[in-house]
This record gives C-alpha cells, structure tokens and sequence, in this order.
C-alpha cells in the first residue's frame, strides 16, 4: 500500500486542457515568441554556458539589474522557478500546521492549492460584486484570523482589475503579518501602479514579479520576490541548492537587459485588450469585465456551452467551471489582431446563433 503524505489525495490539481491550440488563448501567455532581436542576443548569450557547471554567478548577476533598476540592495532579491515557486516557498515558509494565510477569492487559483500544499488554514476573502477588494472587510480578517501571510494579486488575475495602490498601502499599514502582493501583470498597468516604492517604508511587504507575461518567457520559467532582506534570508533556506538553472538565468538577464525591446508588445497588447473589450461589448448578451493586463474575464450566461463551440474549432479558453463567482465566465488572454478577429467572429457567430 502506497502511504502518500496526509492531505495529498485531497489536494486539487492544477488542470487546465491542453492539446495542439490553433489559437492559444488560455495561459495568459504572450502570442508570439521574444522579439527577433532578443533571441539572437540570448541564442549568442546560451553558446557561451558552461554546461558541466552547476549555476555560479548567473543569479547574481540578473539580481544585480533588478537591484538597480529598481534602487534596492541586492540582499533584497531573490529569483526562482517563475513566480509560481517564490510564492510557493512564501506559503511554505509562512504556512505550517496552525499557521492561516488569507487571500482573496476569485483570483489567482493556485494559492487554494499552495495553502494545503503548506499545511496551512486558507481564509479566502471574497471580492465584491464588482471583484473590487474591500479593503477594511480584507484588513479584517487578516486580525480575525491572526494570520501569518496575506496576499493580494494586482492587477488580478482572472478578473483583470487593479487594487488601487492606496488600498495596497492601507492594508500594509494596517496589518503586520507577511504582506505578498502578486504583481504577476504588472507591466501591463504600468510601473507607477507597483508596491515596489512601499517596501522601503514596510517592511513586512513582499513583491513577487514574472518574466512569463510582459516577458513573454514562460518556457523559461522565470520569476522573482523583492522584499526586506531579512525576508529574503529566510525564504532562500526553503530552496533547494542551485534550483535555478543557468538556462534559465542567462536568458532571463538578456531579457531584462533588452526590456525596452518589449514595449511595443506591451502596448500592442493592452490597445488589444481595449479595442477587443469594445467589440465584445456591442453585444449585450456579454459582460465584459474592466482589465490592466493581457486578459479579459468575460461573462455570457451560455459560457459553456460557447468554450465547447470554441474548443471544437482549435480555439483555447480558460473556463472556470464551477468556481466560486466564476460561473459562466471565461478568461481570453490576447492574441495577436489576427487571432482576435477570428475568435471574435467566432463569438458573434455563436451568439448570433443563439438569439
Ligand atoms: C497571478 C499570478 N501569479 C503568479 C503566476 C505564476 O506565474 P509564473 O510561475 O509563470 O511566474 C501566474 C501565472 O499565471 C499568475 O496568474
């Protein structure tokens, strides 16, 4: 008899269908591959790794960009296998048997997974009716609950909108636990929208970032904290030696070296998101749902049955199926203008079918 650990065969998988898309819009992945430019330098930069080596000073050396980008001292990041493993080592170092991390509902479905995952007590607070958070109802049951970590994705995935930074820092001053904020889309919002000025005056806040969307190198699997070097300290004992392959390491410094190179996507991606939103729009049958990132949520009360209708015809939605406030909605990451047009017609297609 196999004896798993306690709670494994009750922990939820992360399960979204995969198959051979013709148009792939379930991932919030970027549509095409890094800019041609980007490639050539990080083809050049891969020709020159010492594969016989464990990873040396890689780590440092994309540490040191970020460091000085964004004026804090290198002790004050970390990297790991993209964001997904820092905030899994977050809920592992602040979680444990009695310990509650609370976070928001809907929004990223892999904290529910991560807080039994840790061993801990998930609180989730639920959004408003407009999926905006209450910052008070959040601060809350933060004390109630006597937490160790709280968490807040901004902007939020699968419903788009940004916590204003306001209520960022309301809740940081009003809570002092371990405070993650998730910025996994934040280069869509714009840098000026990011927690990352609030660390110097709290020190219990931690950010998480991802090269695998604005980036486009969710191949890689890249992603990073910044937080209170004494933070940092502790969460690097819960990695494993070299857990970062050099692989990974190198193209990521070449990336971010180039990042100007990604503006244009950025704002090719957020122009899409704007001019899909009001297409979908003109047709009432569909809620659309306000967005900072490179998704839209929308709602459209035969979801089902369309996302079957799509996946027939090679096109990849995230359908949430039964999830809490989620009923009947699907996430679109954008595609290009010419994968856009075609699911939108495919859309309109449907529902005109449908009247
Ligand atoms: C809100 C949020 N956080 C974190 C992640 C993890 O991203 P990665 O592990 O690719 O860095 C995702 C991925 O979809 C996400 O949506």
């Amino acid at each position: 008899m196999l004896k798993y650990r306690k709670g494994l065969s009750d922990m939820p998988a992360y399960d979204v269908a995969e198959r051979d898309w013709r148009i792939k819009l379930n991932a919030n992945e970027a549509p095409t591959s890094l800019p041609p430019l980007v490639e050539e330098r990080v083809m050049a930069r891969l020709s020159r790794v010492a594969f016989n080596r464990y990873p040396n000073q890689e780590m440092e050396d994309i540490i040191a960009q970020v460091a000085e980008n964004y004026s804090l001292s290198e002790e004050q990041i970390f990297f790991g296998n993209g964001s997904s493993e820092i905030i899994e080592k977050l809920f592992f170092a602040f979680g444990g048997a009695r310990h509650t991390i609370v976070y928001p509902e809907p929004s990223f479905s892999m904290y529910k997974i991560y807080v039994k995952a840790a061993d801990a007590n998930g609180v989730p607070v639920g959004l408003e009716e407009d999926y905006s958070l209450d910052r008070e109802r959040f601060v809350r049951a933060v004390k109630e609950n006597k937490a160790s970590l709280a968490v807040v994705c901004t902007p939020n995935n699968p419903t788009g909108n940004l916590i204003p930074l306001s209520d960022v820092e309301y809740i940081a001053q009003n809570i002092d636990c371990a405070f993650l904020v998730d910025e996994a889309y934040l280069e869509f919002a714009g840098e000026k929208e990011s927690a990352v000025p609030l660390l110097a005056k709290y020190p219990h806040m931690i950010v998480a970032r991802t090269f695998s969307k604005a980036y486009g190198l969710a191949s890689a699997r890249v992603g990073y904290m910044m937080a209170d070097a004494s933070i940092v300290e502790m969460i690097k004992k819960a990695f494993m030696p070299y857990h970062l392959n050099v692989l990974s390491l190198v193209t990521a410094d070449v990336v971010y070296q180039m990042r100007d190179e990604f503006m244009p996507r950025i704002y090719m991606l957020r122009d899409e998101c704007r001019r899909v939103a009001e297409t979908l729009k003109a047709m009432p049958e569909l809620t659309v749902y306000p967005s900072y990132t490179n998704f839209l949520l929308m709602k459209y009360a035969k979801a089902v049955e369309l996302n079957e209708y799509l996946t027939e015809r090679g096109i990849g939605m995230r359908s949430f199926g039964s999830a809490p406030r989620l009923e009947n909605c699907l996430r679109i990451s954008m595609g290009t203008r010419e994968e856009n047009d075609i699911w939108m017609k495919e859309v309109k297609r449907f529902i005109e079918e449908k009247r």
